[in-house]
């Protein structure tokens, strides 16, 4: 078994469901429609939402859940200041309660649930309080700070019985939903192989962002903001760009690779971490005190299934997922997905032929000719693009999917146990690199060993 189904079952239960190589019925195809297929609007029926974290992305999850009919901001929550300004700002309401406490948000028996946008070092603790509360949770991505962070996460979604989505967006993406059916109907045959890969060239993509000018302990309260990371000093670059450090982020690997694995996961109904990562990398490009790497190459081995992620600040490369098989490969560069189908034989003479004798080899190339030169019509087309769209960054689906779940009670996309086995991938990735040799996952102890 490899996650929920083996790999052959999954493929079958695809071509069932489905019935046809290109059906896809029941998948968000068009994204537009979560509007129309929202059912709901009356302002009796609404979703009342607080957001905890209005930073880059909380801002914009505002703004795009806003989007949806009947859901409603009520509250926002922000260790700096003019966050709270920000979030009046966004959702439109001059009046907006908001507060540095977030558990002022989890005391209010009106808001059915949160929107959870805080550094990876504060997911934990926020989305446990949150589910122990009854809300429901939308956390951003990578679920888990730590391995063993996300297991406490994964407990507490169950043991309230909250709904928790992870924020890796894509896996709502119309995207993915062609390449998952595509894939469940048999178009490159069992997975053998994957390709993963990204890479940026500037500083805003090395996370060198610029903090907040008027940022100071007086609107910000800063030892709130570290956690439990080490006490350090106010630091207005550690709050900006906190991915540098592996005290409050999970570098490269949590802050993009989260996305690829999720949607390569999402796309070959997996739902398991890796057995083994090994990983190189280093600091070679961004030498600005950081500790987290800035090039980072990683060999996963998932049920057996080799996964290669190349992952770099220093080189600007399209984003890349190509998943390879005996019929072909499928390939997902952002906005375009193609499928390059494979027959699997020659399609000319054995070239070895060259080693017979002239006569024994024109009788081979003959024969081989009479035998298998295509007849007309039936060549293998070469090559097709399939989906050209929208981006596979798609926020608002993923995140109507929750507020559907949140109204419905139906299980979300990326619930608490598929984020924490995308986010372990991550962990393992970082902790190979950080102990300079490869690490597996013992699923047991829940543990990675040398
Ligand atoms: N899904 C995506 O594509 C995507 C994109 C960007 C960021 N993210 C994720 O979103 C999260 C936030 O990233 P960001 O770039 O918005 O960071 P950010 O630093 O811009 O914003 C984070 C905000 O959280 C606030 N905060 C920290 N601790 C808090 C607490 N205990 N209570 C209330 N507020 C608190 C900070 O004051 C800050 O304003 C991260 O996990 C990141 O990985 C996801």
């Amino acid at each position: 078994m490899f996650g929920k189904f083996s790999r052959r079952e999954f493929l079958q239960t695809g071509a069932m469901a489905t019935g046809g190589l290109l059906a896809t019925r029941g998948t968000p195809l068009e994204t537009e429609a979560f509007a129309a297929m929202s059912k709901r609007g009356a302002p009796s029926d609404s979703v009342r939402f607080g957001v905890i974290g209005v930073g880059m992305q909380g801002s914009g999850l505002l703004s795009d859940a806003l989007r949806i009919p009947g859901v409603e901001c009520v509250a926002a929550s922000d260790l700096y200041d003019g966050r709270h300004t920000l979030a009046r700002e966004r959702a439109d309401q001059p009046d907006l309660p908001t507060t540095r406490r977030y558990q002022d948000l989890l005391d209010r028996s009106d808001i059915d649930c949160v929107i959870v946008a805080v550094p990876d070092h504060h997911h934990r603790q926020i989305v446990v309080d949150a589910v122990q509360a009854g809300k429901d949770v939308y956390c951003e991505k990578p679920m888990s700070h730590t391995a063993s962070e996300g297991f406490d996460m994964v407990e507490a979604a169950g043991s309230s019985g909250r709904i928790v989505q992870v924020g890796s967006q894509r896996t709502s993406s119309a995207l993915c939903a062609k390449a998952r059916d595509l894939y469940q109907n048999g178009v490159i045959g069992e997975v053998s192989m994957v390709e993963l890969s990204l890479g940026r060239n500037s500083p805003t993509g090395a996370w060198q962002y610029p903090p907040p000018p008027d940022l100071s302990p007086s609107n910000l309260d800063w030892q709130a903001w570290l956690g439990n990371a080490p006490q350090i000093p106010f630091n207005a670059e550690r709050f900006a760009r906190w991915r540098c450090w592996k005290e409050y982020g999970t570098g490269v690997a949590g802050d993009l690779m989260v996305h690829l694995i999720s949607g390569m996961m999402y796309t070959l109904g997996w739902d398991e971490p890796p057995r083994t990562a090994q990983s190189l990398g280093g600091i070679y490009r961004w030498k600005d005190g950081r500790n987290m790497p800035d090039l980072h190459s990683v060999l996963f081995d998932y049920g057996g299934v080799p996964v290669y992620v190349r992952l770099g600040l220093g080189t600007a490369t399209p984003e890349l997922a190509r998943f390879m098989g005996p019929k072909g490969i499928l390939e997902a560069t952002g906005e375009t997905l193609t499928h390059s189908p494979q027959a699997g034989r020659d399609t000319y003479p054995s070239y070895y032929s060259q080693g017979f004798p002239r006569a024994m080899r024109e009788e081979y190339r003959a024969g081989w000719h009479a035998e298998n030169d295509p007849t007309p019509g039936s060549e293998p087309v070469v090559g097709s693009t399939l989906y050209t769209g929208h981006d596979w960054d798609d926020v608002v689906p993923h995140l109507w999917n929750f507020f559907e779940a949140v109204r419905s009670r139906e299980p979300v996309v990326q619930d608490a146990v598929f984020g924490n086995h995308a986010a372990l991938a991550c962990h393992m990735a970082n902790e190979s690199f950080f102990r300079e040799s490869p690490v597996r996952w013992d699923d047991q102890a829940r543990t990675m060993r040398s």
